[in-house]
């Protein structure tokens, strides 16, 4: 009996292939008288036939018993513990932008966004920074080289500023919006980097006065931070765009060490914040007697450090996955 396939295989060759033996007393019928071949016909058929057979269902009975060793290797261990996939991890700036859409959303602001290859009329300009305004040498802007002399300068946005420019000229006000997004200036060290976050917020209604300004702020912080006894201290300040300005600290206490939002004991700035100086308005084509608002800008990355406590903000872009999932960030 033949052990494997490829015997099998042989005798199949041997009894039925083109020098097989069968195959010898099919050609030899030729031969035969016809009284002779109607006795050795049905035989030498009948033997082929036979042999077929034998050796189609020797081939089965191989298959099943190599099919059978196989399940009987071949074991799953379904309990064994499963190598999952690496998963990523949401990152703490996608995280601030969705808490901070979520908190303005309920204080009826959209989203707004513009481009990060801004020209230097939105980015500069229009907010009342004229070319020989001292204020552009504060920002550390990133030029593209001029194409052609005349034509305007192109730049990496210094600010999420000129978003309040294009929403003013695109729609109609009422405005209220927040426009979130990535900026750039030629910055670095543990808490610059050359690419950073803001969130820049803008309205612009009938008679809005500094005390919206403050409600709204105070709202938002109190919301981000998870703390009612979220306490702001509005210092004057200037922008060419704001008019009055203030800069804007939140009260920190020390708890166990470590500085936490809320309370009174120390002071950080989180951001920039004023009325919206009547001559930017001028510039989108309202009537800055009919219509007022304020604006704000706020480092969303500065956010993000506070409410996490993270303390370089180049590991923000550095990549590591260990770093992500220690602050306990996760899909
Ligand atoms: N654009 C300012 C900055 O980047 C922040 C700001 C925005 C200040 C809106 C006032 C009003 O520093």
């Amino acid at each position: 009996m033949a052990a494997g396939p490829d015997a099998l295989e042989a005798v199949r060759v041997h009894a039925l292939g083109k020098q097989g033996s069968v195959t010898a007393l099919l050609k030899s019928l030729g031969k035969m008288t016809p009284d002779e071949r109607q006795v050795q016909g049905p035989r030498i058929h009948g033997l082929r036939e036979a042999v077929n057979a034998a050796i189609g269902a020797r081939k089965e009975k191989l298959e099943a018993a190599l099919l059978a060793d196989k399940l009987a290797s071949e074991t799953l261990d379904m309990t064994l513990p499963v190598d999952m996939p690496a998963a990523g991890t949401v990152h703490p700036v996608s995280q601030v932008m969705d808490e901070l859409a979520e908190i303005f959303a309920d204080l009826g602001f959209a989203v707004a966004t513009g481009p990060e290859i801004e020209d230097d009329w939105h980015n500069f300009t229009a907010l009342n920074i004229p070319d020989t305004h001292p204020a552009r040498a504060m920002h550390d802007t990133f030029y593209f080289p001029a194409k052609e002399s005349g034509e305007q300068k192109m730049l990496l946005r210094t600010h999420t500023s000129p978003v309040q420019i294009r929403t003013m000229m695109q729609s109609e006000p009422p405005i209220r919006i927040i426009a979130p997004g990535r900026t750039y200036r030629s910055d670095s060290d543990a808490t610059h980097t050359p690419m950073f976050h803001q969130v820049e917020g803008l309205v612009i209604d009938k008679g809005i006065t500094l005390g919206h300004l403050k409600w709204t702020l105070e709202t938002f912080l109190k919301a981000f931070f998870e703390r009612d006894d979220v306490v702001l201290r509005l210092r004057p300040s200037y922008f060419p765009f704001t008019e009055p300005s203030a800069e804007v600290d939140v009260g920190f206490s020390v708890e166990k060490g470590k500085r936490v939002i809320g309370g009174s004991q120390g002071w950080m700035e989180v951001l920039g914040s004023g009325m919206v100086h009547p001559k930017v308005i001028a510039a989108c084509g309202l009537d800055p007697d009919e219509w007022q608002g304020f604006a704000f800008g706020c480092g969303i990355d500065r956010l993000a450090m506070l409410k996490y406590g993270m303390d370089d903000l180049r590991a923000f872009f550095d990549g590591d996955l260990r770093w992500l999932r220690h602050y306990g960030f996760s899909a």
